[in-house]
């Protein structure tokens, strides 16, 4: 659900939807730490996991943080940036490192990080070359070199146009 017009009301209609047993978990995208707060006065159930665009380049620390401490899935949309970020140069010696490509490095951060990524690809090879991402572990000191790639850049709508 979209932090946008009536979104307290149609949290409300997803509850019932919950309540009935109609649906097995309830989420909300694009929500910021102040929509999240006004669900919590206004409304009963903590939402399961909030949606945000989230790769290197925007980190979201700050929400991830929250959402932790409310028990909230972070889920990733553009976890790639899109492509945007794969013919980096660093990542991509970051990633032979590994022997794996930059969309791996970039998924296998996702995985230690703890946010649920849901890349997108119509290619097949890709498809599979993204799910394999399970044998290997970035270092400490990788993690901090892709900690420094937070630049804030966004590669889809800004959420902070929407509505409170
Ligand atoms: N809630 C929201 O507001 C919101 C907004 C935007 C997107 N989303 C969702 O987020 C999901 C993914 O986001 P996204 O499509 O924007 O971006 P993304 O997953 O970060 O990137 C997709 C792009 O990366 C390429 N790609 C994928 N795997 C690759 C690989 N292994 N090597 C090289 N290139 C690779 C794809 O190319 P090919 O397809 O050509 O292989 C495609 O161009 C989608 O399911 C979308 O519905 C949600």
């Amino acid at each position: 659900m979209p932090a946008r017009g009536k979104y307290v009301e149609t949290w409300r209609a997803l509850e019932k939807l919950y309540a009935d047993g109609r649906a097995r978990a309830i989420g909300v995208s694009n929500f910021h730490v102040p929509h999240l707060r006004r669900l919590f006065d206004e409304t009963g159930i903590v939402p399961a996991v909030n949606q945000v665009e989230l790769h290197p380049r925007l980190q979201q620390k700050a929400l991830r943080e929250f959402h932790a401490e409310h028990g909230i899935v972070t889920e990733a949309w553009s976890p790639l940036a899109q492509g945007s970020l794969l013919s980096d140069a660093t990542l991509t010696a970051l990633a032979a490192k590994y022997g794996k490509s930059p969309a791996q490095l970039v998924l296998r951060w996702h995985l230690q990080l703890g946010t649920v990524a849901i890349p997108k690809s119509v290619t097949p090879s890709r498809i599979r070359e993204n799910f394999d991402v399970f044998d290997f572990e970035l270092a400490e000191d990788d993690l901090a070199a892709l900690a420094e790639f937070d630049d804030g850049t966004r590669t889809g709508p800004d959420p902070d146009t929407f509505s409170s």
